[in-house]
């Protein structure tokens, strides 16, 4: 009594629209603040669909019971004003959620201008067609309240929170790296450049080479931030920033860091089926391939064996191409579950991996590839960890010394065997979500061609 005496007049909220339809609130009366999602009715009585983030309902208001002010007031209400009303919750089997709210008072909060109505229309929505057209990207600040952006960003936030779940249970330090660097760590082809104080600087694509610089310190660290590519074409799983999770294990072979990447990626699916099956199923995802993700182990098989598979199907492919979206594309499509590829060869890798010690054509990595046609989710392995190694890496890659000198003075002093790697947090969300298309995971999605709004 205490805190509602405190609240009352307050304009936060106590009661949400989701603890009224899962029955917590059955014969009582409550206070319900949110937007209108549809409307329609006549002069004495109208129905009006409310949602709020955790659900709608509907809400019978008539003018002999709220009065012809308040009456009128929540007629002339459009799509998207916001309200605050007081109802009683009635059990009603017919209504969308099994209940439906008699009203007995309320009040428009912020009203919408009627001759600027909310935009995104049933019929906008529907030419989209679950995709995303520019007239969507273009009022992406408003259509992040639809139902399916709404949900999406439920899925993404249980997805960060598996992350952090996984690492912290086994005691891995969440490290910060800078986000304005001085060198590639993944080549110069996608790096940002940007005017530094009359340097040149860059944006990081990677927080590897400064988690390495304190793996000596902590041994066991992670983060989640974002990283920057300067993608040029436009695809279905690029962005030029996206949410990089990654590792770094010190005392670890390639073996040992896929086990983690394997961990926490079936981490992730058995949360999503814990805390979002609803939202999953209500985009039409299948949850009992979700429940393989999370169930059965991955497989692991060699680059050179990925290559013949390709081959075999008549795939033009190469010995010593990095495989690219359109190959991973053909292969994964029959996968049942994630498949790592280790041992790619050195030519279509960066300088950092470590050299196959059993066959120098060779570098002990990996990525994970996700079914369904998805492709590279994760890409990791061993570091290169003595200073002679490195320097000789470094040179034979005609990558200039300078701005790698803390990362060679790592080996300097007490280097040792080590590894991690790097997970795409919107691919993964991507993936488990079932969505066509990377953009539709994250809320303000960047690409060559946007970063507005
Ligand atoms: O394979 P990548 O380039 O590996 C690295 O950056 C390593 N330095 C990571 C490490 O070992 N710590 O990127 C890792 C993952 C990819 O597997 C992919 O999932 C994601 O990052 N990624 C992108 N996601 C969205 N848009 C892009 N442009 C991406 N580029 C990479
Ligand atoms: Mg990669």
């Amino acid at each position: 009594m205490a805190v509602e005496a405190a609240l009352a007049g307050s304009p936060m909220k106590t009661t949400y629209i989701g603890a009224v339809q899962s029955g917590e609130h059955d014969g009582e009366q409550v206070t319900l603040k949110g937007w209108v999602k549809r409307s329609r009715g006549n002069n004495n009585l109208r129905f009006i669909v409310m949602r709020d983030s955790t659900g709608t309902i509907q809400c019978v208001v008539k003018r002999n019971i709220v009065g012809d002010e308040a009456f009128t007031a929540l007629s002339e209400a459009l799509i998207e004003s916001s309200l605050e009303l007081v109802g009683e919750v009635k059990v009603d089997e017919r209504a969308q959620g099994g209940h439906e709210i008699g009203v007995v008072s309320a009040a428009v909060i912020g009203g919408v201008n009627p001759e600027r109505p909310f935009p995104i229309t049933e019929s906008a929505m529907a030419a989209a067609d679950g995709g995303e057209t520019e007239f969507l990207l273009d009022h992406r600040h408003l259509y992040l309240r639809t139902s399916r952006m709404t949900t999406m960003l439920q899925i993404r936030s249980s997805v960060f929170g598996a992350i952090h779940g996984y690492f912290r249970d086994l005691d891995f330090v969440e490290y910060q790296a800078p986000n304005f660097v001085a060198g590639a760590v993944e080549g110069g082809s996608t790096l940002f450049e940007v005017p530094y104080f009359g340097k040149k600087a860059y944006l990081t694509q990677s927080w590897q080479l400064y988690a390495e610089a304190a793996m000596p310190a902590l041994e066991r660290l992670y983060t989640i931030a974002p990283s920057f590519r300067a993608e040029k074409s436009r695809t279905r799983r690029h962005l030029t920033e996206f949410w990089h999770a990654e590792m770094e294990l010190a005392w670890a072979n390639n073996d040992e860091i896929m086990s983690h990447g394997e961990g926490v990626v079936r981490r992730i699916a058995k949360t999503l089926l814990d805390e979002r099956s609803d939202e999953l199923a209500s985009l039409d995802r299948d949850l009992d391939l979700v429940a393989r993700y999370a169930d059965n182990p991955y497989p692991r098989m060699r680059y050179d064996e990925a290559v013949e598979t390709l081959q075999g199907m008549g795939v033009d492919v190469e010995w010593g191409q990095d495989l690219d979206y359109s190959k991973e594309k053909v292969l994964t499509a029959d996968f049942d579950v994630p498949h790592f590829l280790t041992h790619y060869p050195k030519v279509a890798k960066p300088f950092y991996h470590r050299v196959d010690p059993d066959d120098d054509a060779y570098v002990l990595c990996h990525d994970l590839l996700a079914p369904e046609g998805y492709g590279e989710i994760i890409g990791g392995g061993e570091r290169t960890w003595s200073e002679e190694e490195i320097l000789a890496r470094i040179d034979e890659e005609n990558v200039p010394r300078e701005p790698y000198q803390f990362y060679i003075d790592t080996r300097a002093y007490g280097g040792v065997p080590h590894g991690g790697f790097g997970l795409g947090v919107d691919r993964v969300v991507s993936w488990l979500s079932g969505a066509d298309h990377i953009r539709e995971v994250i809320p303000f999605p960047r690409d060559s061609r946007r970063v507005t709004p």
